[in-house]
């Protein structure tokens, strides 16, 4: 029962003596997924908080935070689940009844390093005691200076120059206007089935779902949005048709709808994130690249997903080897704290002008020693090359389950941002959200967060925290595996 007049649980400064074996709730499905992994029955998987350790209740009072947001927590942002959380440490995520999951949801690739890692832990604690507010406007604090500069090392030449700002959107938006303003040119192209935030402009270059655009007309003018190369869904697997034919696109945009002098920035993905877990075949961003140089047009990457070593490399747009003009970072800066970023060269950063954008929030001392921690955990830990190793483990596991079902039609992305595809059957490629949907819901009740994405959520996206181990890969890919087992096959095709 939800209870009101409960005070808010705060979290423990210190890392709690947390896990010990118990079983699965009576809530949890004991049916196909219980017992059949590998050596390994489901309810060795379940841990829980001790009831004298748990932070916030017990299983027997858990607070159903559902429940108490009806009344007042707006209705108008979608989730995943209806499940209640408490806190998390390292990759688990602790429900309010104290159940762990496996966290492959990270918030959405946010906490790259898991929950509560102690460098970010013990980073955030230092500056909350020395500085919290903002001081961009009136001056310089450390952190982002300091930040700025740890950025623009893991950046070619001759990318050298930061702006921080809160959110994805926002760094989107800055890289629009920046790109506006220093080009004197309007029109922007933004490629189909991507996703760049809900803000006016940033939705405007948005086409994953009509859901972030209907209503909001009108939206920015001048935006013009072209075919992704989405080699599976869009061109049955032939990425050479891919790349030409989206490559044609951009000729043809120009050569009969729009100047090319008009035109300030191309905007993609490396890999389509929200729209679809697809990586943009290197072949066609380098064309794209070849296309701006042509015609004075800037290459903004959106990296706000696909950063920080997701893809087993530190930015993604280096699987193609181009460098682009402006660069979008946010997600996992921080490891959860907000903060977004842009980079560029400071020559176009100069163009740009004294005063022409800024933000009150933007680079917030917290969220930037947050940031510091983070690069550096980064790099002491060799985590993008635990990224590429692990995502080469991962994409072997799916492999081989998808070599025993039919249901999974394609198993594709770099490093440990991996989507696996669920279709009705392969030969139609008819893709199947409801089974999507079944397979994470049981994922979720036998102890593993994963997250869909695609125009009809049919792709399992994996998206497991950057430090993650062989075991939990393979702890994960036996859940799933279950998961899916577990899911009747559909006949019909979804309407
Ligand atoms: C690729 C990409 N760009 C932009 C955004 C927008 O970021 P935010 O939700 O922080 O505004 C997202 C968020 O999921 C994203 O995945």
């Amino acid at each position: 029962m939800a209870d009101l007049d409960r005070p808010l649980s705060l979290a423990p400064s210190t890392p709690r003596r947390h896990l010990y074996s118990a079983p699965i709730d009576s809530r949890t499905p004991g049916d196909a997924v219980a017992g059949t992994a590998k050596g390994r029955s489901t309810t060795d998987r379940w841990t829980t908080t001790s009831t004298k350790d748990a932070m916030t209740s017990t299983q027997d009072d858990a607070l159903d935070l559902a429940e108490l947001a009806r009344s007042h927590l707006t209705p108008v942002l979608g989730r995943y689940f209806e499940r209640s959380w408490s806190h998390g440490v390292g990759h688990r995520l602790f429900d309010t009844a104290g159940r762990a999951y496996l966290d492959f949801a990270n918030g959405i690739a946010v906490s790259a390093l898991g929950h509560a890692h102690p460098a970010v832990t013990a980073a955030i604690h230092a500056q909350v005691d020395r500085l919290t507010v903002p001081t961009m406007a009136i001056g310089y604090s450390e952190p982002p200076v300091r930040l700025a500069a740890a950025l623009a090392e893991t950046f070619p030449a001759p990318l050298d120059t930061v702006m921080f700002l809160n959110s994805g959107s926002e760094a989107i938006e800055a890289a629009l206007k920046l790109a506006r303003r220093s080009t004197g040119r309007p029109a922007i192209v933004s490629f189909r089935g991507g996703f760049h935030g809900r803000t006016f402009g940033a939705a405007s270059v948005t086409s994953s779902s009509l859901n972030y655009r209907r209503g909001y007309e009108p939206l920015l003018p001048q935006v013009h949005i072209l075919p992704f190369p989405a080699v599976y869904r869009d061109f049955g697997g032939d990425e050479d048709r891919a790349t030409a034919t989206c490559l044609q696109a951009l000729r043809d945009l120009v050569a009969s709808v729009v100047p090319p002098e008009t035109i300030a920035a191309a905007l993609i993905e490396p890999v389509l994130g929200e729209g679809g877990y697809s990586p943009a075949p290197a072949p066609f961003l380098r064309g794209l690249r070849a296309f701006c140089d042509e015609h004075g047009i800037l290459l903004i990457a959106d990296e706000v997903q696909t950063g920080f070593g997701r893809t087993g490399r530190m930015w993604g747009f280096e699987h193609a080897g181009i460098v682009p003009d402006i660069v979008c970072l946010a997600k996992a800066i921080a490891n959860g704290l907000p903060l977004s970023a842009i980079v560029s060269s400071r020559d176009l950063q100069n163009r740009w002008g004294r005063g022409a954008h800024g933000s009150t929030f933007g680079g917030n001392p917290v969220a930037c020693a947050a940031g510091l921690a983070v690069l550096q955990t980064i790099r002491e830990g060799r985590l993008v090359e635990n990224a590429a190793a692990r995502g080469s483990e991962l994409t072997a596991g799916l492999g081989r389950i998808m070599a025993e079902d039919d249901r999974i039609g394609d198993v594709r992305g770099p490093g440990l941002m991996v989507g696996a595809e669920l279709v009705i059957d392969r030969e139609s490629r008819a893709p199947d959200g409801d089974t999507t949907d079944a397979v994470l819901a049981r994922c979720a009740d036998a102890g593993l967060l994963l997250l869909s994405c695609g125009v009809q959520h049919q792709v399992v996206r994996w998206i497991p925290p950057l430090d993650v181990t062989p075991a939990e890969v393979l702890e994960g890919l036996e859940i799933f595996a279950d998961a899916l087992g577990s899911v009747p096959r559909r006949t019909e095709t979804r309407a």
